[in-house]
């Protein structure tokens, strides 16, 4: 899978594709990620990206040309399956369309500033608007790593145990059951006795019904 990441802050991207799991998966070439400063196709001596809104108001407009001629660029060199807009007024994201993106060969992710960016740019290049919740961030730039981050888990290969992702809280519709680690008992706080048990089944099917009763208890929203 290759990633294309359009920014005017592109060293807020820097970090986290610089350690981990996602650090490891470029390195294992299961993912290219690619940071293109918008600046680079800024307009006259300036470099201009930016101007006022028509009608008047507060706020910069990102402008359409410098965002087309990045965009054309790349497309030029390859197809692309998705153009993806981070906005907080786009769809929220959610494990499904981060499943469903992690199936794509070539994506651009383009990060929102200021007011936002030209409406012709979302009308006529943009085929997916991708918020990350209900807030407004100062750009889509930390949107834009918490999208990545959750598709490129998903590649196969990129998490050690091919299993791990599978089990992840969201994935089946569900939240995950709780975990522990040793020591089996800390101050008197004891793990549950049936995952010491080295019952298989019965510890799945332990696994099963607390991961249903958490997510009635936290995410009744989720059963419906
Ligand atoms: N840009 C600013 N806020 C955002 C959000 N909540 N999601 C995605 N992009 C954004």
């Amino acid at each position: 899978m290759r990633i294309d990441i359009i920014s005017v802050v592109p060293n807020l991207l820097n970090s986290p594709f610089q350690h981990s799991i996602l650090q490891r998966a470029i390195e294992a070439q299961l993912v290219e990620v690619h940071i293109h400063n918008l600046r680079d196709y800024g307009l006259n001596k300036y470099n201009q990206i930016d101007d006022y809104q028509f009608g008047g108001g507060a706020g910069m407009v990102m402008m359409i040309e410098p965002i087309d001629q990045c965009i054309t660029k790349l497309k030029s060199q390859r197809e692309y399956d998705e153009i993806i807009y981070m906005t907080p007024d786009g769809k929220t994201l959610n494990q499904n369309i981060s499943n469903q993106l992690s199936l794509k060969k070539n994506v651009i992710i383009l990060c929102g500033h200021y007011k936002g960016v030209d409406q012709r740019v979302r009308d006529h290049f943009i085929t997916q608007e991708i918020s990350i919740g209900d807030y407004v961030l100062s750009g889509g730039e930390l949107a834009a790593a918490v999208l990545c981050d959750s598709i490129i888990r998903l590649i196969p290969g990129v998490l050690g145990d091919e299993t791990s992702a599978l089990t992840d809280s969201h994935q089946d519709g569900l939240l995950a059951p709780p975990v522990y680690t040793r020591p089996a008992d800390y101050k008197g706080w004891k793990v549950p006795e049936i995952l010491t048990s080295g019952n298989t089944p019965k510890i799945e099917s332990w696994r099963e019904q607390q991961a249903e009763q958490r997510t009635k208890k936290l995410r009744p929203d989720l059963l419906k």
